[in-house]
């Protein structure tokens, strides 16, 4: 199974706060690899370093057989590394459409000048991603909302507005930091099925921090389980939830919710 990411001996301290201290992990191509732990455990301080917003003191990360040690979030992401943000950050005003436009960004030739004079090429170049935007749309099931303000969306569609235009980055690697907190149980039920599509006919590998662990355990094929900015368990959901370290670090009061909400 090729990598998808590589992550090794990466250390990371605040002060004197060792978030990251020696961190190994691997997340294989075309899974949706959960990352658990504790409050503090370092799972944040890692998808920063991962999307260059935050440089590690040592240790390195690597996409593909790519490094990306060192660069700049705008490199990380040109690279195919797209993430949506914890907290919604959605121009309030714009369509929906508009939103997800901005994700295709990176991959418009024609640039502003061509649009601003009206060429030919950029206005081909524009209906070509405004059909994109559409597919995208069909697939996160916002294909009826494409014209309204995503601001006056519920909050639930607007999560799904943020993952739309991520998808519209044609990412190789999407990272989803708590992707269903503060969603209602419906929500999550659609958002969990529209990360299972991505992975099963997108193929895009998924990096899923996510304090729920009923979505973890359902949507995840691999697990890594961070406490003090080490990993200290890794496998499958099962093999995760019953090993003994994992059960002492962090999933105590934690599994009856677990298995409450595997329940269905
Ligand atoms: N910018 C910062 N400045 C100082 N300390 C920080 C900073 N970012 C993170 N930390 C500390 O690093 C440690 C790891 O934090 P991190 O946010 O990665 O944890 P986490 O696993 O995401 O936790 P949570 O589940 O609460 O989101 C914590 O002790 C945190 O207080
Ligand atoms: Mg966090």
């Amino acid at each position: 199974m090729t990598k998808a990411i590589t992550v090794a001996g990466l250390h990371k301290s605040f002060g004197r706060t060792h978030a990251l201290d020696g961190l190994d992990l691997t997340v294989d191509s075309g899974e949706v690899h959960g990352f658990l732990g504790p409050n503090g455990a370092g799972k944040s301080t890692t998808i920063r370093v991962l999307l260059g917003l935050l440089r590690a003191d040592s240790g390195s990360v690597r996409l593909g057989a790519t490094e990306l040690t060192g660069l700049a979030p705008h490199r990380v992401a040109a690279l195919g590394v797209a993430r949506t943000f914890q907290n919604l950050a959605l121009p309030p005003h714009a369509t929906v459409a508009d939103s997800m436009l901005l994700g295709r960004h990176r991959l418009t030739r024609a640039g502003f000048l061509a649009t601003g004079l009206r060429l030919p090429s950029a206005a081909r170049e524009e209906r070509r991603h405004r059909a994109r935007v559409r597919e995208v749309a069909e697939f996160v099931g916002l294909a009826d909302d494409l014209d309204r303000p995503a601001g006056a969306l519920p909050y639930g569609k607007q999560k799904l507005v943020e993952l739309g235009r991520a998808l519209c980055m044609e990412p190789r690697v999407l990272l989803l930091d708590e992707p269903v907190a503060g969603m209602t149980a419906d929500e999550r039920r659609r958002t969990a099925a529209v990360v299972a599509g991505v992975r099963d006919s997108l193929g895009i590998s998924i990096v899923l921090v996510e304090h729920d662990m009923g979505v973890v355990m359902r949507l995840a094929d691999a697990v890594t389980v961070l406490d003090f900015g080490r990993r200290i368990a890794g496998g499958t959901p099962a093999q995760v939830q019953s090993d003994p370290a994992v059960v002492r670090a962090y999933l105590g009061q934690e599994t009856d919710n677990a298995a409450e909400e595997a329940t269905p």
